[in-house]
Parts: C-alpha cells; structure tokens; sequence
C-alpha cells in the first residue's frame, strides 16, 4: 500500500471536527512539531486548518517521523480518538480530538522558512517576495476562500436572472476609463499596440448590440494609474450589462446581488438603500463615497459670516468660494500640537489654512478670536453644529479644495476618535453625477464617468448643440454604489445613438480623425440597431475586501502588486533581451537605458 497511488486521501483536517473515531488518511504540511522522544505529536495543517497527530517514531511504519520538520509534506494515515480529558485545544475546530498515527511518510522536504507562516510582525515586503509561503497562512486562506465563494454567488445569480457570461479579448483597442492604457506592441503588425482593457465597456455594449440582452463577467481589467490600498494595476470586476432597461432596473437587479451576498456571507439582512445625489454627497461629505457609518456632516458657515470683516474669508467669498466647517465631538480637548497636525493634514489635502472654536465647558476659544465678537463665535460655532466640548474646523477655499480638506478632516477624525460603528456596513447609492468635469491639467471638459455614459434626457440638447456654457450642469444617468466610504460598483445608462455618441466625442475634444481612429468601429456599430441599454461593474476586489473586514485589496487577491506596481515575488516587470524588443519593433528611449543602468 503506497500514499498517493493506493492510499487516497480521506478527509481534509477540518472535515473532521465533530468525529470521534474511524480510519483517515491525510495530506498536508507539518506547522509544529513536538517531540517528547518516544511519542512525536504534530500539528498537521491542510487547507482548512490543524489537526493534532500523535505518531509513535519506534514503530517501522511511522519511523519517518523521526525526520519530520516544519512545513515538511506529509502522509498521515490513523484512527480518529478523542483527546485526553483536560488536553482540549479549544483554539482550533478539531481542538476535541487527534490521530493516532499508524503509517506516515515524508513526501516532500522544506528549508527553514524565511519566516513563520502567520508572524504579522514580518514585513509585508518579504511576505510577497514569497507570497506562496504567504497565502499558507490561515488568514490569506480564508480570504481567498471568501473571494471564492462571493464569485461563485454572482455566477449562481446572474445566471439565475438570464444573463450569460461571456468572455472578452484582453489584447484589444483602448477603451477609456480614465486611467492609462497598458501597451502590447505587435511583432506581426511593427510599429502598433494592443491596449490592454481598462474595461471591457465597448465589448459589452457589442454584445447588447449582438443581442445577447443581459451579459456578465468576472472581467480582468488593467489600468495605469496612481495606486493606493484600493487600487491595483490589475484587477477584477464583475461586469454588467443590459439593454431594454432603464437606471432603475440596473439598480434593481443589483441591489438584489448586494442583499443576497450580505444574507449569504454575513447572515445580514440589508434594508432598502438610502440614495443621495453627487451634490448632497460633495455638500455634507465632501466625497461622492461618504462613509455614513458616522455623522460629522459638514456645515456651509457663509450664511452667518457674510461680511465677517475676517479678511480671510470675506476674500474667499467674494470670489464665490466657500466657508464650511465640521464639529469634531469632544475637540475642544486637543492639544496645541493635536491642532497643529490637524492643520497640516488639511493643507496636505488643499487647504490653505485652519481656523478652530474650541468650546470648553461653554467657554469659546479660537484661532481667530481677535477677528470676531465672542456673540459671532458662537454664532459660526452652533451654525457649525457644535456642542459644549466639542471643537469646530473650518475651512474657506474654493469649493473642491474646501471639499477636499473637511472630507479628509472627517475621515481622519472619525477613525481618530472612535466614531466608526465597525460592527456595520453602511451602504448607499450615489446618483445625479455631473456628465463631465473640467480638467485644468488637460485643459478641455472629460468625461466624469466615461464618453459612453448617457446624459439625463433634459441635458440632450446642451450635449447635441456642443453648448459648453451649460456643460458644467449636465448631469448623467450614472451611479455608484457606495459601502463605507468605498466605492465598490459603478455603472450607467449609456448613449445609444450614434449622432450624441459623436457630440460626446466632440464635447471631449476629440477630433473627427481622431474620433473615427479611436471608435469609428462602435460608431458604426451603433448604426445597425441599437437597444436601449446600460449597466455596471462591481470590483470584485472592494466587495471582498469589504466581506473580509480588512483596509487593503491586496489582502484579498492572490498574487497582488506593490504600490509601485511590482510583484515582489517574480520581480516583474523586468528587463528584456534586446532581440525580443528588437522583434517588437523597439528601441529604448536615452531615459529607459538610464533608469536600466541605475538599477
Ligand atoms: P469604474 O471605472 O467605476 O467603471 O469601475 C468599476 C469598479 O471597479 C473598481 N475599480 C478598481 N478596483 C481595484 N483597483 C482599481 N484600480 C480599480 N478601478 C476601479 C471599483 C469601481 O467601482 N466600465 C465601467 C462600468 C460601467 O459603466 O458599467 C467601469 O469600469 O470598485
Ligand atoms: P492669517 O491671517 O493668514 O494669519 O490666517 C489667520 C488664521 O486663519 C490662521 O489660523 C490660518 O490657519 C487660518 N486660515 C488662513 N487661510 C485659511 C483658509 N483659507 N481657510 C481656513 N483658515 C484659514
């Protein structure tokens, strides 16, 4: 009888949590190891979790323990028994029980390890240079797990409700979203590029166009951009699309997935979600993805400080800027120094300046006290929404900025000071989003959402007759779904007449040249019947990241990239032959082979 060939495995470690006797064979790693001399006790670990071996080393067919080390593959093949009263490990599932060996073998040997499976104390760089040994840790497991299981309920759903999953090509055109494009060069076609999706959104309104009505896909999408713990390089989004619908059916059909995905993974049921328009969320949040599991709206002050004689913000006002503040409860205990960084932390995010009211058992003191009667502190300060003991921040700047700074302000105060009901998810719809915004950077109007994303029918017009002076007003037929301060899906109604597509276009700033280069293939094929249509795209990654309750998306994808957009483990990216870049048509710039030499 050999492992593997004749001795199959019976259970996983975790199987057997409530058994109390019977014949196993298992397979796993080797996560402790005791050695009392004539008995040998391990922790077996597979991927579900422990169970205690007790292996007698002076028996022929379990001598190989003797060689047993940490992290060793191993057979095991025993007879279930309960533990000895008093040595219940109730710490882990199988904690009531152990095996009694009969048989083992070694089937494969490790090194020492670079560091212990499960140490949080090592650094996250060395955990991803060896990411495998990584995900070996129980908390990795379970969230891969998890990411697992949310997947295969979105399939399960959607499939329930008639749409079709359909794959699409990631060597393609690019297709907007904002961020940059990863480029493919082409060794049969020199000189031209693949673009790698940033999503698929063309291909899906294809399909609509095809016919194929309700489409989904677990989609990998590529985005060039500036990273945080919520933004990977790549990344995956479950990806909708409908046609014959309007915004109320896409948001319909989606909510139903959130509450079956909280019932199912969290056994919560979720009320009917709040909806609140871009304004309200940029007016009391300063986001559009406010976290409403704290208060702490900011307040507009202009209306008590209209000719304050506070040169500060009078100047502001003139030149319709704002004055806005937020109440931070139980402020008026910070230090100096506690004020001092809370300045610096708004002007980091835009602000120019921080003007306090402390309020201390009913006594007002400000950082602009000799500008104002103690009467018109008192005003601002309860206009502001403020309690004996709490402090007021205010900032007066133009309206993003001023939004900004009090949105960073809020969060960083909500998780300073405990505000933060973590035991609930709190969850939202964002709708009314402007169609486009202007960018100072690029100097013309972009698209706020994405060039495919339809107007409100009341804005039609203003778009068809290229009417820039109405354009900051139009607003979209877009929403986001919000879920404590992340953004976690996004979609819209989109344009499906060939005429606004191409003002869309010209509304960007794009050329007719550059326009029939880019998307005279949708323009097209908008012409050939197109169904009204729309949807939305969930990051997989936000939402189990959300599930799993932790703050960084690389938590809950496999083998994620750094910050910098490197993998740790394969050190890619990385340089190339000069022949393969020869056969794609390629010569590095002076700067390439520069940063090439310094590396
Ligand atoms: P959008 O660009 O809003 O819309 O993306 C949809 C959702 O994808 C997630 N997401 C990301 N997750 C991780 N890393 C990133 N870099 C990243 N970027 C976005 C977010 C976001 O809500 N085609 C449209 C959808 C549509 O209109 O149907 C789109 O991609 O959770
Ligand atoms: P100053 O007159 O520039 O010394 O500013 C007086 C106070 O107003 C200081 O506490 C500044 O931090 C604050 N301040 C300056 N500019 C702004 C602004 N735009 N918004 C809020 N506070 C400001």
């Amino acid at each position: 009888m050999k492992f593997i060939k004749d001795l199959k495995r019976t259970h996983y470690a975790s199987d057997l949590a409530d058994s109390q006797d019977g014949e196993v064979v298992l397979y796993g790693w080797v996560h402790t190891r005791r050695d009392h001399g004539n008995l040998i006790f391990i922790d077996l670990r597979d991927r579900t979790g422990l169970l205690q071996v007790v292996i007698d080393p002076n028996l022929p067919e379990q001598s190989s323990s003797k060689n047993f080390r940490n992290e060793f593959v191993v057979a095991i093949q025993g007879k279930i028994r309960p533990r000895p009263v008093g040595m219940v490990n109730a710490k882990i599932a199988t904690g009531k029980i152990e095996i009694q060996c009969t048989r083992c073998e070694v089937l494969s040997e490790s090194q020492a390890l670079p560091f212990q499976i499960d140490d949080e104390s090592v650094s996250e760089s060395l955990r991803l240079k060896y990411r495998y040994l990584d995900l070996r840790s129980p908390r990795l497991q379970k969230n891969l797990f998890l990411r697992h299981e949310v997947v295969q309920l979105v399939r399960k759903y959607f499939s329930s409700q008639k749409f079709i999953e359909v794959e699409t090509p990631i060597l393609y055109k690019s297709t907007p979203e904002g961020a940059r494009d990863y480029l493919v060069p082409s060794r049969v076609n020199l000189g031209q590029f693949y673009a790698l999706p940033q999503s698929p959104q063309t291909l899906k309104q294809l399909l609509m166009i095809a016919g194929y009505d309700r489409y989904f896909q677990i989609a990998r999408c590529f985005r060039d951009e500036d990273l945080r713990a919520d933004r990977q390089p790549e990344f995956s989004q479950i990806d909708v699309e409908m046609s014959f619908i309007d915004q109320e059916d896409i948001m319909q059909v989606n909510e139903s997935l959130l509450a079956l995905i909280w019932k199912q993974i969290k056994g919560v049921d979720i009320p009917k979600l709040q909806r609140m328009t871009f304004q309200e969320a940029m007016d009391s949040y300063g986001n559009d993805k406010p976290d409403l599991r704290f208060e702490m709206k900011i307040q507009d002050l202009a209306p008590v400080l209209k000719n304050s004689g506070f040169k500060v913000f009078d100047d502001v006002m003139a030149r319709q800027g704002v004055v806005r503040g937020i109440a931070a409860p139980g402020g008026a205990s910070f230090s100096r120094g506690q004020l001092d960084k809370l300045t610096d932390l708004a002007k980091k995010s835009g602000a120019k300046g921080l003007v306090w009211i402390k309020n201390e058992g009913g006594t007002l003191t400000s950082s602009v006290s000799k500008f104002f009667t103690p009467e018109k502190l008192a005003e601002v300060f309860a206009k502001a929404q403020g309690k004996t003991g709490d402090c007021v921040l205010i900032v007066a700047d133009d309206y993003d900025p001023a939004c900004q700074s009090l949105s960073t302000l809020r969060m960083h105060l909500g998780r300073e000071l405990n505000l933060i009901d973590t035991t609930k998810d709190k969850f939202l719809w964002v709708i009314d989003f402007p169609l486009l915004e202007y960018s100072p950077d690029e100097k013309r109007w972009v698209a706020r959402h994405h060039p495919f994303t339809s107007p409100q029918d009341q804005f039609a017009d203003d778009l068809l007759s290229n009417n820039e002076s109405q354009f900051s007003g139009l607003l979209a037929k877009a929403y986001d779904l919000v879920c404590n301060g992340y953004e976690i899906a996004g979609g819209s109604v989109r344009i499906y007449r060939n005429e606004i597509q191409q003002a869309m276009f010209k509304v960007l700033g794009m050329s007719e040249e550059e326009t029939q280069k880019k998307f005279g293939y949708f323009l097209e094929a908008l012409k050939y019947g197109t169904p009204p249509h729309g949807g939305i795209a969930w990051g997989v990654d936000r939402l189990v990241m959300l599930l799993a309750g932790t703050d960084a998306i690389r938590d809950v994808i496999a083998f994620p990239k750094t910050a910098k957009a490197t993998c740790l483990m394969s050190e890619a990216p990385s340089e190339v032959r000069r022949e393969q870049l020869t056969e794609v048509g390629i010569k590095l710039s002076p700067q390439a082979e520069k940063a090439l030499d310094r590396e």
